[in-house]
């Protein structure tokens, strides 16, 4: 009998080492970066309902799980503040004594070798839960820009690591750069959240850092879904203003433009596998309807075959004790 040609793609896949062999992608805990927030008061720790496994620290006890966070090999956290008072103009935010720059300050005291960033944005600091100033009914980008830079300047100087800007004001990163440079930071990385799209995945969040804006939305700052090349608009300007990694949020249903940032681009690529991404895997696997460790460790790798080169994930802590066991 004459045999009809095929390929024997199987051949790779029958012993787990060759299977291992060619793997071409893998995650590691040092991929990571792990979110925490971070609350006033002592001996606080209050969970928060739509992000099981993720809860509100005050510093004493964001000491003590920045320890687990090293102990298990995550090289880098990144902080977001709930801060004691609110007002119009976010004053806590670039207050020296606010919440984020205390706990940047213990965190490094403990830890100086964990990586230290810090979220760069008014949003948890403004009585209205906008990430810049009001003027009208909109956010004002070139009077909110002088707040942020404040922001930035305020947080390198509390020891944080990295600057990451979420706030998505045009202009942020050259503003950024340019006052961080002025006051001796030229040497602190930024790490921009360059593509960031006007996303429900970020609801359990605003829940967490309590930043729901208290009217309207953020679809005149933040990107349209529907949109791509305007990612490549938003990543090329950011590199031009001097950013020095590029963030692309949601993750999860934005795999593609992960990909397009990473061929496009010469910055490391940072994937942000948000909160709503997070909360559908932990639902699904609370209800015993999915296996979360196979779930989870499947959605981090497909981020990075996606192109990105960190991830940050509430999964961190999970993902890397699974990494170990295996
Ligand atoms: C603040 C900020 C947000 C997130 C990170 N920084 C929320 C928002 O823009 O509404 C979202 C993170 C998440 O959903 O996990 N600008
Ligand atoms: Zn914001």
């Amino acid at each position: 009998m004459n045999p009809i040609e095929f390929k024997r793609h199987r051949r790779l896949r029958t012993h787990p080492t060759v299977r291992a062999m060619v793997r071409e992608t893998s995650i590691k805990a040092a991929d990571f970066i792990y979110p925490l927030f971070v609350t006033e008061g002592e001996n606080v720790r209050n969970p928060i309902a739509s992000m099981p496994g993720v809860d509100q620290f005050s510093i004493d006890l964001l000491l003590k799980e920045t320890d687990e966070v090293v102990e298990l090999g995550i090289s880098s956290i990144i902080l977001f503040g709930i801060p004691s008072s609110k007002d119009a103009v976010g004053s806590e935010a670039y207050d020296d004594e606010g919440i984020i720059q205390r706990a940047t300050r213990a965190v490094k005291e403990r830890h100086p070798e964990l990586v230290v960033l810090a979220d760069t944005c008014l949003c948890e600091y403004t009585d209205h839960g906008h990430c810049g100033v009001i003027h009208g009914t909109d956010v004002d980008n070139d009077a909110s820009l002088e707040l942020l830079a404040k922001t930035a300047v305020s947080q390198a100087k509390a020891g944080a690591d990295i600057i990451a800007p979420s706030n998505m004001m045009d202009g942020f990163v050259a503003v950024i750069r340019q006052a961080l440079d002025e006051a001796g930071f030229k040497q602190i990385p930024i790490m921009s959240y360059a593509v960031k799209y006007a996303s429900a995945y970020y609801g359990p969040f605003r829940e967490a850092a309590q930043s729901t804006p208290q009217f309207g939305d953020r679809k005149t700052y933040q990107m349209d879904p529907a949109n791509r090349m305007e990612a490549m608009r938003e990543a090329e300007s950011d590199i031009l203003e001097g950013a020095d990694f590029l963030i692309v949020k949601p993750a999860l249903s934005y795999l593609d433009i992960i990909r397009d940032v990473k061929n496009h681009v010469l910055l490391p690529v940072v994937a942000y596998n948000v909160s709503g991404e997070y909360a559908m895997v932990k639902a699904a696997a609370q209800n015993g309807w999915v296996d979360e460790k196979k779930i989870v460790l499947e959605t981090l790798t497909s981020m990075k075959r996606a192109g990105a080169d960190i991830i940050m994930t509430y999964h961190a802590k999970d993902a890397a004790r699974w990494l170990e066991e295996k």
